[in-house]
């Protein structure tokens, strides 16, 4: 908790790219040598006075007040059955207009999938939209083709009593997953309620994106609205993922029967767990309440969209999920796994090329520069002359990519409308997009300008397009397209897309002629704007310089803008019939920015076809990803698209990757990272990373130093700074430089692992990074384990955490005999954990700075090899392999092989590996060509050394083979010349006696 106070204390001086900032200037600012330039008031982003509904006390609690609904006419389908529902009494109106009329359908779509919906029986033109999330932007899942009703695992019930209810069952066990039973569905214009009880301290998962503890616990309140906002704990954050896992612990007697266990402490009990998964297909602002007694579910509209995957593995769910509802995750190209480096002030190519060139003078790999700049461009479409000059970029970019390197421009997601008066001010870009109808609208059709950082700004209409077939994605397209002509960037980086404004409405209207125009708070940077927060931690080792920066902090929180104070009046909304306020809604939920109109576009902006932003608010980060993906397929024909974006939804996953926003150098967001990662993993994103060694804020030698290591261990690996705060990079400081070549060199050895991983994930969504959970399913004590994860099956990473620590507390699950006896070996040394620890026991390991903690699963082999300065350098070197033998002398694994970049590679081999305690054999399947050869073969866990060993019968020389007994680990190395040809051209065995 201490951790987490000083956190807030920090958060409150720290500059964040958002919204928060210290110093607000209502005058306009001079920039040396630049014209005055209008600085948009502060005013012009406030909203109205809003207490959110769980914080309101006067609430009215629609379970007193509505009347539920009754069940009729009830049909049989081929796959479940469909029912009228009516409204049991007179309409309640709480929060919109009831709808009198509602359609219910349960259909059976696979053996581990059923869907339930509720929705309104009549609905007519011009309302479709509040209720139905079109296809075409998220597509329903639909029945399996082949399926054909059989004994299923779900059973779905309802019930007239006392009002229209609905039970889903695993049938299996009898357990009820979901039950409305004893609770009223509320079904109006503008709110939806419908409630389910859950067990007893029941494990929660997902429900995104938030910086909270992987599980959610039984006390939270998840809002899902898309904000522009720096990672605040607990609030709606960037993107939107209404999707859960639920996992439950059974004890088992001896006659096999189940009993349910809240809190399990007995370790040496026997357990079981089923995991189930529940997606609500809905994109309105919403909120989901997990209380003691159960999970509450409120939308602002929209239907009742609901699936359930019966597992019942969490892997199983994950798996299901992904393949019908969201979409598989893009493949991503292979040098995408290699380290980035980015930095919002990397503002001209000369301060890029001293970048990459100070890596190369240090050693340390870097694979991809990435440019953050918001005041000099490069602006889609457009570079700054001076700082970025097209002919200078050119020859920058043609040096990169010849050192096979890779750069990657940020692009946010308003588009600048340029001064009219001012012919130097053009931006082809705009104009292009006026024509083409590409922008949203005002209620009236005129254009709406809301402003972000070029000043007033448009917003491409991409749920016009996709709905109506206006212009925005074809203009998207087309001026990526011509940007990439002028810059060869190789993926891009899709920022403020929930979508963010700097101001209340279309605050731009009539005001073009001022832009360029400052956003409504200071830059970090800018005069008056010190970034002088210490490193967190600082008055540990500089006690007396700690007491002027906490008294400066204490002065900057002061300063800071307040929330609304207990006394001020609150703006309330009571719905007329009929009628939808859209702009503040009757239920308010607990938007981190209190107005929705406020740091976002407003919802009565409107779209082409006279769609409001109201109903898809949720969709504009979702489909710049779509649009973004198109555009780079016509781009790089053939290759994958590498997008990494903000905002996300349900199925984004499939265009593009996700980093963790606007975090901070703060211990607690670097534990925040594996929560984060995790859940990502669970919404179908596994290219996903956090800003390493933190974005707001200063960091320091230890915290990169871990975080650097950790990071390495995530499938984007990137390190990125705030403006203004100091560099980070991990060469400016020697022990930073030291800890991140160890582990470089260990993430650049495992790329073809977590590339097969990669691969794995993107053909039948499996997941990379996973929860110790979801690989041991029968140890409870796991339920909230998020302090340590697994990458793929096989390895485990144990993070230190802790400021000032030298050692970390971690388990080893799967051992003892209540497990299946796992045994793990040290990364580092080969040898295998001690026998001695017992199933959930905490483990103080050392690690001490510089040293990360990570363990290899027996029974496991991973494919490696050398490790290059950039991955093109390492896919050219020869293979190996790490052999865990698991107790009974087994191991098994795979590798992927193909190009790496082709969207769909003519040529793939996939290559089987098993071992024994007497071989290692490798069976290639496929016409993908790699002509390296197999150097060497680390074997943990064996007990006995070999006398004799041969390839493919042929007997090997004694000096390419050495056995360490106390470590119990075999080495076999100077392989290279017996693979003239390649490691994986044929089946190979390496046997021993
Ligand atoms: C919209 O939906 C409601 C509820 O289903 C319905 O009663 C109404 O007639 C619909 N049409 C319009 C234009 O509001
Ligand atoms: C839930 O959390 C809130 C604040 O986070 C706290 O005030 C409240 O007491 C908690 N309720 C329960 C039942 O623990």
């Amino acid at each position: 908790m201490a951790l987490l106070a000083s956190t807030s204390l920090l958060l409150a001086g720290l500059y964040l790219r958002t919204t928060s900032s210290v110093q607000i200037s209502e005058t306009p600012s001079q920039a040396a040598g630049h014209p005055p330039v209008f600085t948009l008031p502060p005013s012009a982003d406030r909203g109205k006075n809003i207490l959110p509904n769980i914080k309101d006390p006067k609430a009215i609690d629609p379970q007193t007040v509505c009347p539920g609904y009754k069940a009729s006419n009830l049909q049989d389908t081929k796959d479940g059955f469909t029912a009228d529902l009516d409204l049991a009494g007179p309409a309640c109106n709480v929060y919109g207009t009831d709808v009198e009329h509602l359609a219910l359908s349960v259909e059976f779509q696979g053996d581990d999938r059923v869907h339930v919906e509720i929705r309104p029986r009549y609905i007519t033109p011009g309302n479709e939209t509040w209720f139905l999330l079109p296809e075409e932007l998220v597509p329903r899942p639909s029945a399996r083709q082949a399926y054909t009703p059989g004994p299923n695992d779900l059973t779905v019930s309802w019930s007239n009593d006392p009002s229209f209810s609905f039970t889903v069952k695993r049938g299996a066990i009898g357990d009820t997953l979901f039950s409305t039973e004893g609770k009223r569905l509320v079904y109006e214009d503008q709110f939806i309620e419908f409630i389910s009880t859950l067990p007893e301290d029941y494990n929660l998962y997902g429900l995104g994106e938030v910086i909270h503890g992987f599980r959610l616990g039984n006390n939270l309140t998840r809002t899902l609205f898309a904000a522009d906002v720096a990672d605040t704990i607990d609030a709606n954050i960037y993107g939107s993922h209404p999707v859960y896992l639920d996992t439950r612990y059974f004890t088992v007697d001896e006659s096999g029967k189940l009993t349910y266990v809240a809190n399990a402490k007995d370790m040496a009990a026997k357990y079981v767990s089923y995991t189930h998964g529940v997606f609500l297909r809905n994109a309105h602002a919403q909120e989901i309440l997990l209380q003691s007694s159960g999970i509450t579910w409120r939308t602002t509209g929209g239907s009742i969209d609901l699936y359930f995957y019966s597992g019942p593995k969490a892997e199983d769910v994950i798996r299901s999920y992904q393949q019908s509802t969201t979409g598989l995750p893009a493949m991503q190209r292979y040098w995408t796994l290699g380290f980035h480096q980015c930095r919002w002030g990397y503002d001209s190519w000369a301060v890029l090329q001293e970048v990459v060139d100070n890596f190369a003078k240090f050693e340390i790999p870097v694979e991809t520069v990435w440019c953050e700049s918001h005041s000099s461009a490069p602006r889609m479409g457009r570079n700054d002359p001076v700082r970025f000059g097209y002919e200078e970029g050119a020859r920058f970019l043609a040096q990169l990519h010849a050192n096979h390197q890779h750069y990657v421009p940020i692009v946010d997601s308003a588009i600048y409308a340029p001064n009219p008066e001012n012919p130097g001010d053009a931006y082809p870009p705009y104009d292009r997009g006026v024509e083409a109808n590409a922008f949203m609208m005002n209620p009236d059709g005129s254009i709406y300008y809301g402003a972000v950082w070029p000043g007033y700004t448009v917003f491409p209409d991409w749920v016009g397009a996709v709905l109506n077939g206006s212009g925005a994605i074809d203009w998207w397209i087309d001026e990526l397209s011509r940007w990439s002509e002028k810059v060869a960037f190789d993926g891009l980086w899709i920022d403020m897309s929930e979508v963010a404004s700097f101001c209340v409405g279309s605050c731009g209207t009539g005001n073009l002629t001022l832009n360029p125009v400052h956003p409504p708070f200071g830059l970090p940077g800018e005069a008056g704007n010190l970034v002088l927060q210490y490193p967190e931690g600082f008055e540990l080792t500089n006690s007396s310089e700690a007491v002027s920066a906490s008294s400066a902090l204490s002065t900057q929180e002061a300063a800071s803008p307040t929330t609304a104070s207990p006394t001020s009046s609150f703006y309330r909304t009571t719905p007329t019939p009929g009628v939808r306020n859209v702009d503040w809604p009757p239920y308010a939920i607990n938007n981190i920015h209190g107005d929705l109109a406020v740091h976002a576009v407003s919802p009565n902006a409107t779209h082409h076809g006279g769609y409001l932003e109201y109903d898809f608010h949720n969709m504009f980060g979702h489909q710049i990803l779509n649009a973004t993906y198109r555009a780079l397929l016509k781009i790089h024909e053939g290759k994958r698209p590498f997008i990494i974006g903000r905002s996300t939804f349900a199925g984004s996953g499939k265009w593009a990757g996700h980093w963790g926003g606007d975090n901070a150098a703060l211990w607690a967001y670097m534990y925040f990272s594996i929560p984060q990662a995790l859940s990502f993993s669970l919404f179908g994103v596994p290219m996903f990373g956090v800003d390493t060694c933190g974005f707001g804020g200063n960091s320091n030698y230890e915290l990169c130093s871990r975080w650097m290591q950790l990071s390495a261990f995530f499938p984007f690996y990137r390190n990125h700074n705030i403006l203004g705060a100091i560099p980070q990079e991990p060469y400016v400081w020697a022990s930073v430089i030291d800890a991140t070549k160890t582990a470089m060199r260990i993430r650049y050895a495992l790329l073809p692992y977590l590339y097969t991983l990669m691969a794995r994930a993107s053909l039948e969504g499996s997941t990379v990074m996973r929860a110790l959970a979801w690989e041991f399913p029968d140890e409870p004590w796991l339920a909230d384990a998020d302090r340590q994860f697994m990458l793929g099956r096989a390895i485990m990473v144990t993070p230190c955490l802790e400021q000032g620590a030298s050692t970390v507390r971690g388990v080893f699950p799967g051992v003892g005999d209540g497990g299946k006896k796992t045994v793990w070996y040290d990364w580092y040394t080969g040898k295998a954990v001690t026998d001695e620890i017992k199933p959930g026991q905490n483990v103080t390991i050392e690690a001490p700075l510089g040293h990360i903690p990570v363990y290899l699963r027996g029974g496991s082999v991973v494919p490696v090899q050398g490790p290059g300065m950039t991955t093109t350098e390492s896919r050219r070197n020869p293979w190996g392999l790490i052999v865990a033998l698991d107790r009974e002398g087994f191991a098994e694994g795979e590798l992927y092989l193909d190009d790496g970049e082709s969207l769909e590679p003519a040529a793939v081999t996939w290559v089987q590996f098993t071992a024994t305690n007497t071989s290692i054999t490798a069976v290639p399947q496929g016409d993908y060509v790699d002509n390296n050869t197999f150097g060497n073969a680390t074997v943990m866990g064996l007990a006995k050394g070999p006398v004799r060993m041969w390839l493919n019968r042929r007997v090997l020389d004694h000096a390419n083979w050495q056995y360490d007994q106390d470590r119990a680990v075999l080495l076999l190395y100077g392989l290279n010349h017996l693979f003239p040809q390649g490691a994986w051209t044929d089946k190979w065995e390496i046997n021993w006696e």
